[in-house]
């Protein structure tokens, strides 16, 4: 199995070429279920993810055809997906346990076929996770749901229609889920308290250029008048802001300079207000920004999780590696899911002071650390370690790779053309 080893110390510079987003593309790519006609997804990452994806897709009937991407330098994808017709409406146990955005597919099948059998995703590192929105969502637009064998079974043999659905929580997977089923729906269908990340928004532009008619775009607030059936569209992907931030505060850890080409500082708001206050600068420049920590300081900063425009659940563990390294204290509350903070005891191993209360974690920065042997169980989690690794003395070896490899394009790559001092093992 692949390591990654990083030696500390070097400062980043130079500039890095954001990817498209994963979790963008995951959605778009489902959304190819909703039609008989191509979908053409442009800038989609390749990762591990987004091949799972596509097995998934090509078990339901989806013929995927992938050309190099336009995007520079970056390895990007140019996905064309085509579902004339639906193979099976069953997603099965081995790849949805894999990755739990599988169950995404329920929604779009149920839509345009009356019927779906979908594996319950089960528990996973960060959370248990439950599906119970996503079901609840689909029975308020007519469908029966049973669960049978470890499988929701989903039925709407007339087709579904449009209801009126108050999330609750705000789920992101579940309105995803939600927003896909109710374009094919019968009549008018409004999602309130809806996720706005980004993610949805550039989903729900995609399902426009598509034909179906949305509006409360990027509101908590959608509504959807279905429509009998979608049309080809081409669409890009937005780039990837969590990759975005990672890379910021991995430049921020080393007192480097760094422009990151494609990256979007709109995208990120909340993380930018928190890494402006702790000291990092950016700058906006004709292809992406700036970020640097010129002025050596980099202050305790406190954060709390919460859905988007709040800072990101998904920028939780980075941005706790960072802090290690602050001058004074650092308060990091996680709201988001119960279990996210496995990167702690292996970010202690490395030296760092961080003290658990709850939902908490008191980070107190530390003046130096020590490379070790260290490995998480998400990707996340992973990263942060590698953010820790480049700013302690010594080698760091990165284990279970396969967690990063989910999620970022070519990590290593990016960050040695940067000057780190990191290499995969294999
Ligand atoms: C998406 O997961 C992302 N995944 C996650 O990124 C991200 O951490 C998360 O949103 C929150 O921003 C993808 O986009 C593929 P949720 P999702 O439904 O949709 C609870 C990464 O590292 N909930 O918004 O699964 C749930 O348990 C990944 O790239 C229910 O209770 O997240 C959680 O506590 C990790 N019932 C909260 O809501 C439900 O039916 C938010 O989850 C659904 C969710």
């Amino acid at each position: 199995m692949d390591r990654i080893r990083i030696r500390g110390g070097a400062q980043l510079k130079g500039s890095i070429r954001v990817s498209g987003s994963k979790n963008a593309s995951l959605p778009l790519m489902v959304a190819s279920l909703l039609t008989d006609q191509p979908l053409t997804l442009k800038n989609v990452p390749r990762l591990a993810d987004i091949d799972t994806m596509i097995k998934l897709l090509e078990q339901h009937g989806t013929e995927v055809s992938c050309a190099p991407g336009e995007n520079g330098h970056s390895r990007s994808t140019t996905l064309k997906l085509t579902t004339r017709d639906i193979a099976s409406t069953t997603a099965p146990y081995d790849i949805v346990r894999k990755m739990r955005a599988s169950v995404l597919v329920l929604g779009p099948l149920v839509a345009r076929c009356g019927e779906a059998r979908v594996s319950l995703p089960g528990g996973c590192a960060i959370g248990t996770r439950p599906v119970d929105l996503h079901i609840a969502g689909l029975q308020a637009m007519g469908a029966t749901i049973e669960l049978d064998g470890g499988y929701i079974v989903a039925r709407a043999p007339n087709g579904l229609r449009g209801a009126k659905y108050v999330f609750p929580k705000v789920s992101v997977g579940a309105t995803e889920n939600l927003l896909m089923a109710a374009c094919l729906a019968k009549g008018v269908t409004t999602l309130d308290n809806a996720a706005r990340e980004p993610e949805i928004t550039d989903l729900a532009e995609c399902l426009a250029a598509m034909g179906a008619n949305i509006t409360g775009i990027g509101t908590e607030t959608l509504r959807i008048e279905g429509v009998d059936r979608l049309r080809p569209a081409e669409h890009s992907v937005i780039p990837d802001r969590i990759e975005t931030g990672t890379y910021a505060m991995a430049v921020a850890v080393t007192a480097g300079d760094v422009e990151l080409i494609n990256g979007r500082i709109d995208l990120l708001d909340s993380a930018v207000a928190k890494l402006r206050e702790a000291g990092i600068e950016f700058t906006q420049t004709a292809s992406g920004f700036r970020v640097a920590r010129c002025n050596g300081a980099l202050h305790g900063v406190d954060v709390m999780t919460e859905p988007y425009p709040g800072f990101p659940t998904d920028l939780q563990a980075q941005f706790m590696a960072l802090m290690t390294r602050g001058e004074g204290a650092s308060m990091i509350t996680e709201t988001i899911f119960e279990n996210r903070f496995m990167h702690v005891p292996e970010l202690t191993r490395m030296g760092a002071n961080i003290n658990i209360h709850g939902a908490s974690a008191m980070v107190r920065g530390v003046s130096k650390l020590r490379g070790a042997e260290v490995m998480a169980t998400d990707l996340r989690a992973s990263v942060s370690l590698a953010i820790a690794a480049l700013s302690a003395t010594g080698d760091t070896v990165l284990h279970r790779v396969y967690h990063l490899d989910r999620g970022y394009e070519r990590l290593e790559e990016k960050l040695a053309a940067c000057g780190a001092d990191i290499e995969r093992v294999k």
